[in-house]
């Protein structure tokens, strides 16, 4: 059996219902972490089930929870209600992210500010709630040394300039600073807030680049340890940042991403 080095920790993931936050929540409840699987709509509550019955199999527990990240109202009323529900929450996974791609020139303000909406804005409201009852609660040392631990969803494209995507590598870019702002600014109240930047992993949102043999040999091209990545690898490296094996850990991008980001184009060029 895992150690549980999450045992009574609460954590919100948003974004839970698929790919990358089904298998964080997964990975959370496992190290013995209640998790609220958090999914944005009516339409998603059937994945959230799915993924809360997969961590019930395995003993964990935890429930689905409703809204939609970008809407501040609804955004404090998930927080009240799982406090009250559980009593605090400990880990916040800012995992919540979509893309709705477009050539620049023809891309639409709402294209525009529906990603930035539900990936940056979604990340300011819910890391602005959890750092408020971290800062309420403070320490408790049976559980954890940190006051509690922020992980946001980035990717590769907060530093890699992505043609077709620029709403997507805004918001991406975005998160890496507003991360670095709050870990500065929270760092002395002993609230942990670090990023994971996962590269190509074989999820619904990228299922195009990877469905096919030619799309992943294409894609593998960009990925020197030439393997497209699982939603596993990005789960532990986000139990990692939860647990306090990274206490010392603030502030950081961690880069999951089988090497996307050495510039692969120059290993024999340039
Ligand atoms: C995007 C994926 C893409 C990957 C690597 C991720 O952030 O969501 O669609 O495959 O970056 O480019």
């Amino acid at each position: 059996m895992a150690e549980k080095k999450l045992q009574n920790q609460v954590a919100i993931v948003t974004g839970a219902s698929s790919g990358i936050g089904s298998g964080v929540a997964k990975a959370l409840a496992a190290a013995g972490a209640t998790v609220i699987v958090n999914h944005p709509a009516t339409a998603t509550e059937a994945a959230a089930e799915i993924t809360l019955a997969a961590i019930k199999a395995e003993g964990g527990t935890g429930i689905t929870f409703q809204c939609d990240v970008s809407r501040e109202e609804a955004v404090k009323q998930m927080f009240a209600d799982v406090i009250t529900q559980f009593g605090t929450v400990d880990i916040l996974v800012n995992n919540a992210g979509l893309q709705r791609d477009a050539p620049f020139d023809e891309m639409t303000l709402e294209q525009w500010n529906f990603v930035l909406s539900v990936n940056l804005t979604g990340q300011f409201l819910c890391a602005r709630e959890a750092i408020r009852e971290f800062l309420r609660r403070g320490i408790v040392p049976q559980k954890s040394k940190a006051a509690g631990k922020i992980i946001c969803m980035s990717s590769v494209h907060e530093v890699i300039p992505w043609s077709g995507h620029a709403n997507y590598a805004a918001s991406k870019g975005g998160i890496m600073m507003m991360m670095k702002s709050i870990a500065q600014e929270f760092a002395p109240k002993k609230i942990r807030i670090n990023s994971i930047a996962p590269g190509a992993i074989k999820t619904p949102i990228n299922h195009d680049a990877w469905a096919t043999p030619q799309a992943e040999a294409k894609l593998l091209e960009l990925i020197p340890y030439q393997r497209v990545g699982t939603v596993e690898d990005i789960a532990a490296a986000a139990l990692w940042l939860a647990s306090d094996d990274s206490d010392y850990v603030n502030g950081t991008t961690l880069f999951v991403d089988g090497g996307m980001t050495l510039y692969p184009g120059f290993s024999e060029n340039g």
